[in-house]
C-alpha cells in the first residue's frame, strides 16, 4: 500500500511528527533526521522537551540553539544534519519583539506581568510556537527538509488547532471585551462597586491581574492584524503540499481510536496523514523461535526450578497474547489509513532509545537504510 517512509523524507521539504504524550515523537523527530541526512538532506530537526541523554547525543546543550551542526560520528556526511530545542519564552519574547508595530508597544508587551506568566502557558503556546519556528525556517531556504517535533498532547490533533486557538484569543472581540468597548482598559469598562470590589479583590490577592491583563490585551490588540496574518501563514504552511504530518502511535486500543479521529480530520483539513508509524510494538514470535521443548530443556540445563520455568511461561504466554491483540489492532488500523500512506512498525527495543546508535538503529528501522559509519556517502 504505501509510499515508504524514505520517499516521504525525499519529497516533502516539512515533516512534522505528531502523536499523543509519550508515544516517541521526540524519538521518531530524531531518528528520521538522521536517516534523511544519511539520504544526503540537508536536514534540521527541531525537537521539543528532549530527554537529557537524547539531548546530548543531539549535541544540544543549550536551549533555543537552533540549527547547531550534529556530530553524527560518520554515519551521515558532515554537516547534514542539524538540530535544536524550542525556547518557548525565548521564541514568544523574539516572536513579539519582530511583531511589534513600535518599539513603545514591544517593551510594554515583554515587561507586563501577565505577558510574562500566560506567554509560556496558555493552552497551545507551545504548538503556536512550534509552528512559528516552522515558519521561519522554512522561509530561510537554508534546509531540504525541516522536521518538527511537537509537544506532549492529550490528542494528536491538538498541534493542528493551534493556529485556531491563537487567533480565538486574539479575536477582536475578546479584547474589545476586555478593553472596554471605548478602549482605555478593562477598570474603565467597570463601573461603581464592581470597580471598587475588583480593587478590593486585587489587594487581598496581592496582583494586579486585571489591569496587567488589560495592558496585555491594549498591546496584543495593536499586533492584531500581524498576529493573525501569521497564524494564517502556519495554517497555509501545515496543510500545504510540501508538508507531510506522520503520526506516531502506540499499538494500544485508546491510542489507535484517537489516531483514526485524527485521520478523519487531517483529511477534512485537506493534509491526509502521509504516514504512520506503530512505535514500541511486541513482535509475534518468528520462525526462528525455538520449540517449548528446546527451552524446557535449556531451563533444565541452565538449573532453573520448577517456579522459575512457570514465571518464565507464564510469562512469554502473556507477551504471545500481547503480541496477537497488537497485531489485530494494527491491521484494523492500517484499514482505515489513506491507500497511498506509508506504514512503518517499530519494535520496542530493549531500552530507551538515546544514543546516536540508538538513533541509527531506528533510522534503520524506520526507513530500512542501513547506517553505519563505513555506509556515509
Ligand atoms: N521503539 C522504542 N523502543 C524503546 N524505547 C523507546 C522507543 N521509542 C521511544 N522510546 C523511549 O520512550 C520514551 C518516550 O519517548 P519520546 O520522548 O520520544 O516520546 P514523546 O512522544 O516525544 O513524549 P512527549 O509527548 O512527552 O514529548 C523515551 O525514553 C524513549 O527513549
Ligand atoms: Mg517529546
Amino acid at each position: 500500500m504505501s509510499l515508504a517512509l524514505s520517499r516521504v523524507l525525499e519529497r516533502h521539504r516539512a515533516v512534522v511528527c505528531v502523536g499523543t504524550g509519550g508515544v516517541g515523537k521526540t524519538t521518531t523527530s530524531a531518528a528520521l533526521g538522521l536517516a534523511a541526512a544519511a539520504l544526503g538532506r540537508r536536514t534540521i530537526v527541531l525537537t521539543i522537551d528532549p530527554a537529557r541523554q537524547l539531548a546530548r547525543a543531539l549535541g544540544l546543550t543549550a536551549l533555543g540553539r537552533v540549527g547547531e551542526p550534529v556530530d553524527t560520528k560518520g554515519l551521515t556526511k558532515p554537516g547534514l544534519l542539524h538540530a535544536g530545542m524550542l525556547d518557548l519564552k525565548a521564541s514568544w519574547d523574539a516572536f513579539i519583539t519582530r511583531h511589534a508595530p513600535s518599539a513603545e508597544v514591544r517593551d510594554a508587551m515583554l515587561a507586563n506581568p501577565f505577558y510574562q506568566r500566560v506567554s509560556t502557558s496558555f493552552a497551545g503556546a507551545t504548538e503556536f510556537m512550534a509552528i512559528e519556528e516552522l515558519c521561519r525556517l522554512d522561509e530561510g531556504r537554508e534546509w531540504d527538509l525541516i522536521i518538527i517535533d511537537t509537544p506532549p498532547a492529550g490528542r494528536a490533533i491538538d498541534f493542528l488547532r493551534a493556529p485556531e486557538r491563537l487567533e480565538k484569543l486574539l479575536a477582536p472581540e475578546v479584547s474589545r471585551w476586555i478593553l472596554g468597548r471605548k478602549g482605555g482598559g478593562a477598570l474603565q469598562a467597570v463601573t461603581g462597586g464592581a470597580r471598587f470590589l475588583i480593587h478590593q479583590l486585587e489587594r487581598a490577592m496581592g496582583t494586579r491581574t486585571l489591569s496587567e491583563a488589560s495592558g496585555f490585551f491594549i498591546a496584543l490588540d495593536a499586533m492584531f492584524g500581524d498576529l493573525s496574518a501569521r497564524a494564517e501563514r502556519g495554517r497555509a504552511l501545515l496543510t500545504g503540499k510540501d508538508t507531510a504530518f506522520l503520526l506516531v502511535v502506540a499499538p494500544t486500543l485508546p491510542e489507535l481510536a484517537g489516531a483514526r479521529e485524527l485521520g478523519e480530520a487531517m483529511r477534512r483539513l485537506g493534509a491526509p496523514l502521509a504516514g504512520a508509524i506503530a512505535n514500541r510494538v511486541h513482535p509475534l514470535p518468528g520462525p526462528l523461535e525455538p520449540s517449548p521443548a528446546v527451552v524446557e530443556e535449556t531451563l533444565r540445563l541452565a538449573g532453573a526450578d520448577q517456579a522459575c520455568t512457570a514465571w518464565l511461561d507464564e510469562t512469554w504466554r502473556a507477551a504471545r497474547t500481547q503480541a496477537r491483540l497488537e497485531r489485530d489492532r494494527l491491521d484494523g488500523f492500517t484499514r482505515v489509513l489513506p491507500a497511498d500512506a506509508a506504514w512503518v512498525e517499530v519494535p520496542e527495543l530493549e531500552r530507551d532509545a538515546h544514543s546516536l546508535e540508538d538513533l541509527a538503529r531506528l533510522a534503520a528501522l524506520l526507513t530500512g537504510a542501513a547506517l553505519s559509519p563505513s555506509s556515509a556517502p
